[in-house]
């Protein structure tokens, strides 16, 4: 998709549609209204007095032009209480827009950004939501569809339009990192949309190296027999059920400063969870596809680091595998000896997320030292109970790593809300013949669940993100479309830009 900006006067511009934001506190037409109301046929003045357009959060009230006008159509979007405005509520309303002016079959449109000009947003954060808000929004997934091609338009262009020059650079420039951000969370969505049947480890890693070869990184994957040498035999024992080998996948992104911090982003990539031998129920089951969210939000994040240029080393870890039931899979009772040399006793073989992720955290703080250690992950049905499909439960074990991943999705837009993993639970943990256990049924599972991946991570800065919640089944919103969010990629690529 092609997003452009323009910026002069409504007279010299031509669209099959405008865009028009408008706070409740607009009543009249005055200042910049009039112009275009004046070229419109003077429908707005109507309009606003007749209390026919208030202005409410994303209402919408679609006006056609007079024949003569350039403009063919003026859509007015409501953006709520000036006060309230913030950046999720701006991708909210441009994707609005971006939806109705694809329900209406247009290819292009466009997007109108005076009057959005008292919200705290600077011009460039506008212009980046603007962005965002339209990538994000008209994103579906076809693929495999044959029948009724036609139903499905895509929007090829979308123009951002100002009255003003003065910032035309930062609206540019807005644009280049929303479009690039929003891109990179609806290749993760791609990822996690396609089935179980496509996207298996080996995918993932074929990927991973697709992503190093366009993107300059270094790429590294661990097959089957690098696995066994280097001992990881939680992800090795969770993968034995299924035919589909495991992989642990690796790539480098270094920014030539060698004394910039290194952060290491891990995540989890089940590839197709059952549960295994601690079987699931059918209902939903299907939805298990996704549970390789965490790796697909990894991988999007590692794709626009080139072009992003954030000030850090980044590494971005991808354990993957396939739980499934079979010949060879783990049972509950069995003990694993992890990549640390910590022993497992495996209660639930459903519990196979902090398995697979223990030698992931393990191996990459022995391996490279970050600075810090994020992981992502779908890893507790608990977190959903505690948080519902709103927020990403966020633990971890450094008050300052958490805070800035907390500003870094406030600015996003995405939710993030910390739960404890208070002292207490490391008795948990312990098993009557192995070190841990991997699960306990106790309550509390997303702290638990936390509780036993910081065996793994020790002392380095860790967050851990766990985004069972809010990786699909969401409440829909313009920007957010039945189906995968790709959350995260968002919030880490700005943490990592922003990184100080
Ligand atoms: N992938 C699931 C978690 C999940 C469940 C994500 C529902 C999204 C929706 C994970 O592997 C799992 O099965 N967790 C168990 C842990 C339990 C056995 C301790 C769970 O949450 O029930
Ligand atoms: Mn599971
Ligand atoms: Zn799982």
């Amino acid at each position: 998709m092609n997003i452009s900006v323009k910026t002069g006067k409504f007279i010299n511009l031509q669209t099959h549609l405008l865009a028009v934001f408008l706070f409740e506190e607009t009543r009249s037409v005055d200042g910049w209204l009039k112009e275009l109301d004046s070229i419109t046929g003077n429908r707005l003045s109507e309009i606003l007095r007749m209390r026919d357009f208030k202005g409410e959060l994303n209402e919408t009230l679609l006006i056609y032009a007079p024949e003569k006008s350039r403009i063919r159509r003026v859509l007015l979007i409501g953006m709520g209480k000036r006060r309230e405005f913030n950046a999720e509520k701006a991708l909210q309303v441009f994707g609005t827009a971006s939806r109705a002016a694809r329900d209406k079959k247009l290819k292009r449109f466009t997007l109108c950004l005076a009057g959005i000009d008292a919200a705290e947003l600077t011009k460039k954060e506008l212009a980046h939501a603007a962005a965002e808000g339209a990538v994000l929004s008209l994103y579906q997934f076809t693929k495999f569809k044959t029948e009724d091609k036609k139903k499905y338009t895509t929007v090829n262009k979308v123009m951002l339009f100002d009255l003003r020059r003065t910032h035309l650079e930062d609206l540019c420039a807005g644009v280049e990192r929303g479009k690039l951000f929003a891109e990179a969370a609806c290749y993760a969505r791609d990822l996690a949309s396609n089935p179980g049947n496509v996207v298996t480890p080996t995918y993932l890693a074929n990927e991973a190296e697709v992503i190093a070869r366009e993107n300059g990184l270094k790429c590294s994957v661990f097959d089957e027999k690098k696995l066994q040498q280097l001992k990881m035999n939680a992800l090795l024992g969770v993968a034995k059920g299924s035919n589909e080998p495991p992989r642990l996948i690796i790539l480098e992104y270094n920014c030539g400063n060698n004394k910039a911090d290194t952060i290491a982003l891990v995540g989890k990539g089940l590839t197709f969870d059952s549960g295994g031998i601690s079987i699931k129920p059918s209902k939903k089951m299907e939805e298990m596809k996704y549970d390789m969210c965490g790796a697909a939000a990894v991988l999007g994040v590692m794709k626009l680091l080139k072009q992003l240029q954030p000030p850090v080393n980044v590494i971005g870890i991808v354990a993957s595998a396939e739980n499934l039931p079979g010949g060879k899979a783990l049972k509950p009772g069995d003990i694993v000896t992890t990549y640390s040399g910590l022993t497992v006793e495996v209660i639930n073989t459903d519990a196979e997320g902090r398995l697979i992720l223990s030698d992931a955290l393990a191996y990459t703080i022995d391996t490279f030292k970050p600075d810090a250690v994020i992981d992502l992950a779908t890893l507790t049905g608990a977190v959903i109970v505690a948080l519902g499909h709103y927020a990403t439960g966020m633990l971890g074990n450094n008050p300052g790593m958490l805070k800035k991943v907390m500003n870094a999705a406030q600015k996003s837009g995405e939710m993030v809300w910390e739960l404890p993993i208070y002292p207490e639970f490391d008795e948990h943990l312990k098993s009557d013949v192995a070190d841990i256990k991997n699960s306990d049924g106790q309550g509390a599972g997303t702290i638990f669940g936390a509780a036993f991946l910081r065996k793994f991570v020790k002392k380095t800065p860790w967050v851990h993100l766990d985004i069972a919640g809010t990786a699909w089944d969401v409440k829909e919103k313009s920007y957010l479309p039945k189906g995968p969010t790709g959350v995260g990629v968002r919030m880490l690529a700005r943490l990592l830009k922003d990184w100080k």
